[in-house]
């Protein structure tokens, strides 16, 4: 899919804008503090109804205004033009698709698939498993129908069965929600170690080209013992979970190691490889999504240029032009993005200074 038109009406420090987007490289370019990552995060906003860069949503309505709203056209596979909209105020969030108020951002989230890859990308690496648990769930949730029934239906059981925990409600009563914790575990287990396994196999058509020869492994850890099934973990950790008031093992502790030559690789690569590798997990990621689902999801990548040499940098975007894909790139300038802009067509070139964005033809 691609977006054909972007708009935006009082987001962050952009007031009005309306744009027709090419359908495979957008290049925004604009100085420092123009615009240039709120453009990416409206268009973010209307696909997640989130922010990658803040937890406060009501940070993004533009000073001085009471709500915001984003909306785009897409042309899907088959040639259809999908409508989408999403306005927000302090209070909530309304979201048409259609024309259609939609009730869940699950809906939005299938039919606006994107992925993004901003400067704290490498927090993948560095920060705790919340991330990479994000970061696998996304890949999981768009090629496995069967995921996110099960996530909901483990998160309930898991909620009620702490809330029994954290009560001191006695064992068989916390108990009583194993056989649906279980049932939903066992699911959302299967699927997330089927897709690290592909993503696994995925993984070196986009890290080779950047990291050479380095091995690249994904090792997923489930969130228990392995030797044991999840069913007998829980078992064991009863009198565990009851000390702490929570249920200690299962799914919501699940995490991937990401190792470099067979180390994990934040303790082993530099800063800049860091990047460099996990720009090519999430690519490798976007590139499963169009393989499983022949879709095409779009891609944000802001300020991809920053801390990397020249050398390295050509590599990454002759990646990026291998994608065929919708992209959003921002910059402080085009020079750095020569390479990309030398191969890939179509292409259009927008401009953001104080908030205004305009094509430049
Ligand atoms: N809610 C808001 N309302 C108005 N302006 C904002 C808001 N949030 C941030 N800004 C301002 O928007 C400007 C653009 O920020 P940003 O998109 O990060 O710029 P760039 O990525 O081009 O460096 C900054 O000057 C910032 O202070
Ligand atoms: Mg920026």
């Amino acid at each position: 899919m691609s977006l054909t038109r972007f708009g935006i009406s009082h987001f962050r420090n952009i007031n009005q804008a309306d744009i027709e987007p090419s359908s495979n490289l957008n290049l925004i370019i604009g100085n420092n503090a123009s615009g240039k990552t709120s453009v990416l995060e409206a268009i973010y906003f209307l696909g997640r109804a989130s922010s990658f860069r803040t937890r406060h949503f009501e940070r993004v309505i533009q000073k001085g205004q009471q709500s915001l709203s984003v909306y785009a056209s897409k042309k899907s596979k088959n040639g259809q033009i999908v409508s989408f909209g999403l306005q927000k105020d302090t209070k909530k969030v309304q979201i048409r698709i259609n024309e259609q108020k939609i009730n869940k951002v699950s809906e939005l989230v299938v039919n606006m698939p994107l992925q993004v890859i901003h400067p704290n990308s490498h927090q993948l690496l560095e920060e705790g498993p919340r991330h990479r648990r994000r970061f696998l769930d996304w890949g999981v949730f768009h090629v496995e129908q069967s995921f996110y029934p099960a996530w909901q239906r483990y998160q309930r059981a898991l909620k009620q069965r702490n809330s029994c925990l954290r009560n001191h409600s006695g064992k068989q009563l916390v108990q009583s929600w194993d056989k649906e914790l279980i049932e939903s575990g066992n699911i959302l287990n299967l699927s997330r170690q089927k897709y690290v396994d592909e993503l696994q196999a995925n993984l070196y058509d986009y890290t080779r080209p950047v990291l050479g020869d380095m091995e690249i492994s994904l090792r997923y850890k489930n969130g228990w013992n392995k030797d044991l099934s999840f069913s007998d973990a829980l078992k064991r950790a009863i009198n565990d979970d009851q000390d702490r008031g929570f249920t200690t093992v299962g799914p919501q502790r699940a995490d991937i190691a990401i190792l470099a030559d067979g180390v994990l690789a934040n303790e082993r690569i530099s800063r800049g490889q860091q990047k460099i590798l996990v720009t090519g997990l999430l690519l490798s990621q976007a590139g499963l999504y169009n393989k499983k689902t022949e879709n095409r999801c779009i891609l944000l990548i802001d300020d991809v240029a920053a801390e990397l040499d020249p050398a390295n940098r050509e590599k990454l975007l002759n990646v990026l032009n291998r994608m065929k894909v919708q992209m959003f790139l921002t910059s402080i300038e085009k020079q750095t993005l020569a390479p990309l802009l030398e191969k890939t067509t179509p292409r259009k070139m927008f401009h953001v200074e104080h908030g205004n964005l305009t094509e430049v033809v």
